[in-house]
């Protein structure tokens, strides 16, 4: 049975797919709207091999609200968004912040205006633990309740504005609800490798960059610091599974559609409550895969946290979702998905 039909906003993307996955699995009709320009028309192919349903793509810039309103015309009955459309990379939101605060900010006004507009009850919004700058060490593992800090890049402060847009919104009458994910640090690929993290260039990223340098693309992974203030020496993250963070949306769309929040704009940090250092990541992937990562430890890399871990409780109580995947499944999982893109001939 359908349980209704969800406008998947950047759902070529790499969390925007594994969501898109999850949604058709759990029995939703998906609509995806991407402009493809950090994903490919492929992950399609993806979506349908893992689920055996391929959903509507169309192929579009969300900045354009026109266009926008006449795919949601042209594919009537949407219950729900959620909303991955956005740019990522934090150094180049700084040198680049208008393309930035454009791209992020002006698809989210066009989505809610047109969410009053059309009728539509709900929008999941991604957010990030990047709102909370570095929580004082008294706030670790950081709850939602911990204060928002200055946004230290462009990008980051896009995802604060995103939030406060929606709350006032919201708190102004709009006729809709709002969750709000703040997502830890998302890793890994769907368990078949038929969709995963798409390399753009060289990668900022952890993970990417490592597997890029298992696989030999690259010659040695830098670790970009072991003088912080932490057991080791190397930053601390929560390292979350892309395919249980997925999950999360589901349930959380679940709430919203079923009118189970209590409040109109919720908030849910999305991580495994688990802190791991840079070098523990590097020996968990090593032992995982058998396979050795070249790497250098270097200077740190400006405006890094020095360690952040989700308090999750609040998703595992209210949401009844928990972060399931372990860290070495989910490595396994980012080196299957490399070893796929090689295959494919993707650098
Ligand atoms: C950053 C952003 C986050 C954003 C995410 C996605 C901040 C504080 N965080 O996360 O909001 O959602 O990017 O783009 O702005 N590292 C290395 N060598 C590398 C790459 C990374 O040692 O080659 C280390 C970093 O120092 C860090 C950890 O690995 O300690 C994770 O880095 P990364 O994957 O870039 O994510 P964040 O910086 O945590």
């Amino acid at each position: 049975m359908k349980k209704g039909k969800i406008l998947v906003a950047g759902g070529m993307g790499y969390i925007g797919s594994h969501t898109a996955v999850e949604l058709i699995n759990a029995g939703y009709e998906v609509l995806i709207i991407d402009d493809l320009s950090n994903s490919n028309a492929d992950v399609l192919d993806g979506i349908e091999k893992i689920t055996g349903t391929r959903p509507v793509f169309v192929q579009q810039d969300l900045k354009d609200k026109e266009a926008t309103r006449a795919i949601l015309k042209a594919n009537p009955g949407v219950d729900g968004v959620i909303l991955f459309a956005a740019y990522k990379a934090v150094g180049e939101s700084v040198r680049e912040p208008l393309k930035y605060y454009r791209n992020n900010i002006v698809t989210l006004i066009n989505q809610l205006e047109l969410m009053a507009e059309l009728g539509i009850k709900g929008i999941v919004f991604s957010s990030s633990c990047t709102v909370y700058g570095q929580p004082d060490v008294s706030h670790l593992p950081v709850t939602e309740k911990a204060p928002i800090q200055p946004a230290l890049s462009p990008y980051g402060n896009t995802k604060q504005i995103n939030e406060e847009i929606i709350r006032d919104t919201i708190h102004a009458g709009a006729p809709f609800k709002s969750i709000i994910l703040r997502y830890f640090n998302p890793i890994g690929a769907h368990p078949s490798a038929e969709i995963g993290e798409l390399p753009n260039g060289v990668p900022q990223n952890l993970i990417p960059y490592l597997t890029q340098t298992a696989i030999g693309i690259r010659k040695e992974l830098s670790v970009f610091g072991d003088d912080y203030h932490t057991p080791d020496g190397s930053c601390i993250r929560d390292y979350i599974n892309v395919v249980d963070l997925a999950k999360a949306h589901v349930v959380a769309m679940d709430r919203m559609l079923e009118n189970r929040s209590d409040e109109p704009v919720e908030i849910f940090n999305l991580g495994t409550g688990h802190g791991v250092s840079v070098l523990e990541l590097i020996q968990t992937f090593e032992k995982a895969t058998d396979v050795k990562v070249p790497y250098r430890v270097v200077g740190r890399r400006e405006g890094d946290i020095e360690q952040v871990w989700a308090n999750p409780e609040k998703a595992n109580k209210v949401l009844g979702w928990k972060a399931e995947v372990s860290l070495a499944d989910t490595l396994r999982s980012a080196w299957n998905w490399q070893k796929r893109l090689r295959e494919r001939g993707i650098q």
